[in-house]
């Protein structure tokens, strides 16, 4: 990533104050979905720096982590897994409750969908708290497969989810930061 892709991809970014409570910049990446440069160029970034790394499946997480995990798994040659919220997955699932700012949330996967063999890449959109990655992380290796990264569009660290994902042996790289 060079200072103008990252310029570049700050300028497709819409940032939304206030929402969806006062206080919070919402960091609105539907404005990368609709260019197709941006988004082409966050798929070829991820797929340069995980290609030589032996993964061999992308793990994303509902909702929006999805929307970079899967393009770049095919983009990878290799398969995609969902992580979703509760009661969505039709077959037996494993769970993992984490915490929120306030309250807790609960996540699942598949309980068949890795293998201990797999070597898996995380993605998501952005990194805030670390809470729902670090979620994907227990579940991705309570079925037995190996996780050391994580990808992310957008990072936020003044919210220490950086921290706390280190804390978990999982190397995280995200494209654009915001302070
Ligand atoms: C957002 C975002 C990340 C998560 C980051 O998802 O897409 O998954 O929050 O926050 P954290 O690092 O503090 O866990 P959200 O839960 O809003 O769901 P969505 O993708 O369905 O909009
Ligand atoms: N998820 C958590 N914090 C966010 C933010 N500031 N913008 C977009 N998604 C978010």
């Amino acid at each position: 990533m060079t200072e103008s892709d990252i310029s570049f991809l700050k300028s497709v970014i819409h940032d939304v104050p206030d929402y969806p409570i006062p206080g919070i910049i919402f960091r609105d990446i539907t404005g990368i979905l609709d260019d197709a440069k941006a988004f082409q160029l966050c798929i070829d970034t991820m797929k340069h720096r995980y290609q030589d790394l032996g993964i061999t499946k992308v793990v994303g997480t509902e909702a929006r982590g999805f929307l970079f995990g899967a393009p770049l798994a095919l983009a990878m040659g290799v398969g995609f897994v969902p992580v979703r919220k509760p009661g969505k997955l039709p077959r037996e699932t494993i769970s993992q409750t984490y915490d929120l700012e306030y309250g807790q949330d609960t996540l699942e996967i598949h309980q068949d969908a890795l293998t201990k063999d797999d070597v898996v890449l995380m993605v998501d959109d952005l990194l805030a708290t670390g809470g729902t990655i670090e979620a994907t992380t227990l579940l991705v290796r309570s079925v037995g497969a190996t996780v050391g990264h994580a990808a992310f569009v957008i990072g936020l660290p003044g919210l220490k989810g950086h921290e706390r994902l280190q804390a978990l042996n999982v190397d995280v790289f995200s494209m654009i930061e915001y302070e």
